[in-house]
């Protein structure tokens, strides 16, 4: 039976992607859609100042936009969040109190150690620890950072195979669909131009991976963060003239052995995450490519591999300082964001959680 699926901020950039990717995909059935005050009452079609490149499913379009408001939503099995975080941590409550399950985009209660912090091809396990959730109130999970979730997919496989990587300097090159469209980025600002400088955005890529790469007490249902001195990470985030995909300089350190270049390439290629293993139907072939091409990877050329769910590395080399440098690229709407949360519901129902 197909998952009945709801969409909050159904008129932003993100919710936007969710509407897409949720049309294409069989597994979910969308029956409701959520915005401001106003949007709501009215047809998303007649509301929403559509960006994409293919156009506005028809059956969406004529859905009716509601008030954010749980009793709305009674009928979904889940409801993806692409809210403002000024206005999700509430919102969010509200749903989970009324037995809602919620899968969010929005960074209010990435840090809370109740809620996992889940990229579906890095850490898929930490979701096994919802089979015991309290079943009077929905499940609540929150998804990466954008940036985030293109930088730990490869870092978790390194991670598996060699151990704890004990330290990492990494610039971001960050798409303009990531700062949203209201107000997003003005075109004055970033075009002929780069923004060196993109509010709290170093401070989530500085803390996430942590979370994301920890472990769990499984006794209390923590997910605990990797202690900083023990995975520091130095973080430089910047908005480029790019509508899709973010690209990230990195560098790393490993914490025990260094293993050789071509021992992590191919530890790359060979990399699969449960969502591969469990057969989740938006599961890329591929959870990362190694491009070997000198100048890749490319937002416009690479984004939307995998359908937008893999990570494009490349560039791997030896580090003076850290141990290699490498660059990675990642689609900010699709695994940086809604594409991950359906991946998420997939693998909760591949996982008999939902
Ligand atoms: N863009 C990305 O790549 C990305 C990636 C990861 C995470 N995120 C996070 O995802 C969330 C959404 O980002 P976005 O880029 O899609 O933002 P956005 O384009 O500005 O969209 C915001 C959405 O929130 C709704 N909204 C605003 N105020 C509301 C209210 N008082 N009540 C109910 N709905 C309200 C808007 O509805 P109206 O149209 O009716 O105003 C709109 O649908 C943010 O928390 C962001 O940090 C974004």
């Amino acid at each position: 039976m197909a998952i009945k699926a709801g969409v909050l901020g159904a008129t932003g950039s993100v919710g936007q992607r969710f509407i897409l990717l949720l049309e294409e995909n069989p597994e979910f059935e969308l029956v409701a859609l959520g915005a401001s005050k106003r949007s709501s009452g009215r047809a998303y079609g007649d509301v929403v100042a559509w960006k994409q490149t293919k156009p506005i499913p028809a059956q969406s379009s004529g859905l009716t936009v509601h008030e954010c408001s749980a009793v709305h939503f009674t009928s979904c099995d889940v409801v993806f969040s692409g809210l403002d975080s000024d206005v999700a941590g509430d919102i969010e409550e509200e749903f989970v109190n009324h037995g809602i399950n919620v899968i969010s985009n929005a960074k209010n209660y990435r840090q809370h150690p109740q809620v996992p912090l889940v990229v579906p091809t890095a850490n898929p396990e930490h979701l096994d620890h919802l089979a015991n959730h309290d079943k009077s109130k929905g499940i609540h999970i929150c998804i990466s950072n954008c940036s985030t979730a293109g930088l730990v997919v490869p870092l978790k496989a390194l991670q598996e195979k060699f151990g704890p990587i004990s330290h990492m300097m990494v610039t971001t090159m960050q798409a303009v669909s990531g700062a949203g469209f209201s107000p997003g980025v003005s075109s004055m600002d970033v075009l002929d131009n780069l923004v060196p400088y993109i509010g709290s955005e170093e401070d989530k890529l500085e803390m996430e991976p942590r979370k994301i790469l920890g472990d769990v007490d499984a006794s209390t249902g923590t997910f605990l963060h990797i202690p900083q001195d023990e995975f520091k990470i130095s973080a430089t985030t910047t908005r480029v003239a790019v509508i899709d995909g973010h690209t990230a300089s990195v560098s790393i350190k490993f914490a025990k052995n260094k293993p050789s270049k071509e021992e992590i390439i191919a530890t790359w290629r060979e990399y699969q995450s449960q969502c591969e293993l469990l057969k989740c139907k938006s599961a890329p072939e591929h959870a990362i490519v190694y491009l070997d091409q000198p100048d890749r990877p490319q937002p416009r050329l690479d984004r939307d591999t995998g359908n937008g769910y893999t990570v494009s590395c490349g560039r791997l080399r030896d580090d003076e300082v850290l141990d290699y440098k490498f660059v990675c690229l990642s689609h900010n709407t699709v695994l940086g964001a809604a594409g991950s949360g359906i991946l998420i519901a997939e693998l909760l129902k591949a996982k008999n959680i939902i």
